[in-house]
C-alpha cells in the first residue's frame, strides 16, 4: 500500500507536541528541518495485546517505525521482537541496545519514541501512563487504565496534563471504533426508542489462561519469589489485574456509560468464588453480579462469570420507552419485540487497527485526540462494582474514587514483601462480604 507522506505543518505540529511542550521551550522555525515524518513508537509491555498493538500501530499510514520495546521479562520481549520483525521487516528497528528489561524498562523506552504503547498488566498502567505524559509522549494504552481508585485518581491527574500539552491519547475501547456500535449508539442518542429506562452488561464465559506455580518452577529449574510468581500469573491477583469484572467486564460498563453519557452514582451487588478455586487462582471471584444506579435513577443490571458449562454472553442491552436495543448485535426493536432497525455492512473494519489508524490521523493532523478521561470513569465504574461484590455493601461513586486502599505493592522489586501472600495451604484469601473493607 502507498503511504502517503505528510505534510510539512503536519510534521511540525506533532513534532511539536511532542518535543516543544515537554520540554517546556520555544523552538526556533527550522528546527525541524532536520527529522524526517516518521513517527517512532515504543512498546511497553511486549505480551498479546501489546504485540497486536504494536502490529496495528505499524500498520497505520504514513511512516512509523517501533524503536524501543520494554518488559519484566526477558523471554517475553524476545518473542514479541520476532513475531513483529517478521511481519513489519523495514518497520521495526529495535537494536539490542533498545530492548530495555526491568521494572525501570518503561522509562527508557519511552525516551526513544513520539508515540507508547502502553500494554502491561493495568497495575502497572498508572505508573507508565504518568512517566509518558512526564515526557510528552502520545500514546495508546491498553483497558483498564488502573486497579484501584489511587490508581484511577493518578490516571486522572496524568490526563489532565496531557491535554494541557495537546497530546493525543488513545484507550483501547475498541467498541468506540467499531462502526456497529458507532452507529447504533448514534440513533440511541438520537432518540431511537426513546428515554432509557433499564440496562442490562454482561461478560459471562470461560476462565481466561492461568499459569500454575508449579509449571513456572518446572520452566525456570528454580523456585520463583512471590513477586515474579504474581506476575507472570497476573490474572489472578488484584493488584495487577483488578479482578475480571475490571480486566475484561470494563468494555460492557464502558458501552453501557457512553448510551447513557455518565457514570453510575452508586452500585451493590453480590459474587464470590464458587467453581474456579485452587492454589493457582490468586484471590479473585469467578462470578460477580452487580446493579449500578446512574445519575437519572435508572439501573444497570451487570454480570460476569468465569465458570464453564453456563450461560456464555459477551452483550449489551437498553430499554427504552420506546422500544429496545441488542447494542452488540446493533439491533433497534419496537416496543413489540420486532427489529426495526439493523447496522449492516459486509466487511466491518478491524475496530483494534480502526483505534490505532484513528490516533495516528489525529497526531498527524494535529487534531485534539484523548480518550483518557472516559477510559478512567469506565475503569472506575468496574472497580465500583468490585468494591460492591467484595463489600457485600451500597458504595457511593463518591466514596470509592475517594478511597485510599492502595492495592500496589510498596516496593518494585523481584524480592519485594508483597501484601498478598498464599497461606501455609499455598491458598490466598478471598475477600469476605459483610466483613472486606473497600473504602
Ligand atoms: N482491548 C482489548 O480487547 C484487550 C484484549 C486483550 C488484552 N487487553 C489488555 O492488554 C493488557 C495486557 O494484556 P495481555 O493479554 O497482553 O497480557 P500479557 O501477559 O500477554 O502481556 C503483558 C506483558 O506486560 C509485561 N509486563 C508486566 N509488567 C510490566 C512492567 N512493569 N513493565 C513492562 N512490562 C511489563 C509482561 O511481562 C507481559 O509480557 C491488559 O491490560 C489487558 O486488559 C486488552
Amino acid at each position: 500500500m502507498n503511504q502517503p507522506e505528510i505534510s510539512a505543518i503536519n510534521r511540525r505540529n506533532f513534532i511539536k507536541t511532542t518535543s516543544t511542550i515537554a520540554a517546556g521551550l520555544t523552538l526556533a522555525p527550522g528546527v525541524f528541518a532536520q527529522h524526517d515524518d516518521t513517527l517512532k513508537i515504543a512498546l511497553i509491555g511486549c505480551g498479546g495485546r501489546g504485540s497486536g498493538a504494536a502490529d496495528q500501530a505499524l500498520s497505520t499510514k504514513g511512516p512509523v517505525k517501533l524503536v524501543a520495546m520494554a518488559d519484566v521479562f526477558k523471554d517475553r520481549l524476545n518473542s514479541s521482537y520476532d513475531m513483529l520483525k517478521g511481519k513489519h521487516a523495514d518497520r521495526v528497528d529495535v537494536p539490542e541496545g533498545n530492548k530495555f528489561i526491568g521494572f525501570d524498562a518503561y522509562k527508557h523506552a519511552i525516551e526513544l519514541a513520539d508515540v507508547v504503547i502502553l500494554a502491561t498488566p493495568p497495575g502497572f498502567r498508572p505508573m507508565t501512563f504518568e512517566e509518558a505524559v512526564r515526557q510528552g509522549k502520545h500514546i495508546f494504552t491498553e483497558k483498564p487504565v488502573a486497579t484501584d481508585a489511587p490508581g484511577v485518581r493518578r490516571f486522572l491527574a496524568a490526563a489532565a496534563e496531557s491535554k494541557k500539552k495537546n497530546l493525543k491519547v488513545g484507550v483501547g475501547l475498541q467498541r468506540h471504533h467499531q462502526i456497529g456500535y458507532i452507529d447504533t449508539i448514534k440513533r440511541l442518542h438520537d432518540g431511537a426508542i426513546g428515554d432509557i429506562v433499564s440496562m442490562r452488561a454482561y461478560w459471562d464465559g470461560n476462565t481466561p489462561w492461568v499459569h500454575p506455580r508449579e509449571t513456572l518452577e518446572a520452566q525456570a529449574g528454580r523456585k520463583l519469589t512471590e513477586m515474579e510468581y504474581q506476575m507472570r500469573n497476573w490474572y489472578y491477583f488484584q493488584w495487577i489485574c483488578g479482578d475480571h469484572i475490571v480486566e475484561q467486564h470494563i468494555h460492557n460498563l464502558d458501552v453501557i456509560n457512553w448510551v447513557k453519557g455518565a457514570h453510575p452514582v452508586r452500585a451493590q451487588g453480590m459474587g464470590g468464588c464458587e467453581v474456579r478455586k485452587g492454589k493457582d487462582y490468586g484471590e479473585i471471584f469467578d462470578h460477580h453480579f452487580v446493579e449500578f444506579q446512574y445519575p437519572d435513577g435508572t439501573y444497570l443490571s451487570s454480570q460476569c462469570r468465569h465458570i464453564l458449562g453456563c450461560y456464555d454472553s459477551v452483550s449489551e442491552h437498553v430499554v427504552g420507552t420506546k422500544g429496545r436495543c441488542d447494542i452488540n448485535d446493533y439491533a433497534i426493536r419496537d416496543k413489540h419485540n420486532k427489529v426495526g432497525w439493523k447496522f449492516k455492512m459486509e466487511h466491518q473494519p478491524n475496530p483494534y487497527q480502526q483505534e490505532h489508524d484513528d490516533l495516528f490521523a489525529a497526531i498527524r493532523a494535529d487534531k485534539p485526540y484523548n480518550e483518557a478521561e472516559y477510559g478512567a470513569n469506565s475503569t472506575m465504574t468496574a472497580i465500583l462494582g468490585r468494591m460492591a461484590t467484595y463489600s457485600g455493601k451500597m458504595i457511593d461513586w463518591d466514596d470509592a474514587i475517594n478511597s485510599k486502599i492502595s492495592l500496589f505493592p510498596k516496593e518494585l522489586s523481584w524480592d519485594a514483601d508483597m501484601p498478598v501472600k498464599p497461606g501455609p495451604d499455598g491458598m490466598y484469601k478471598l475477600p469476605v462480604p459483610g466483613k472486606t473493607v473497600v473504602v
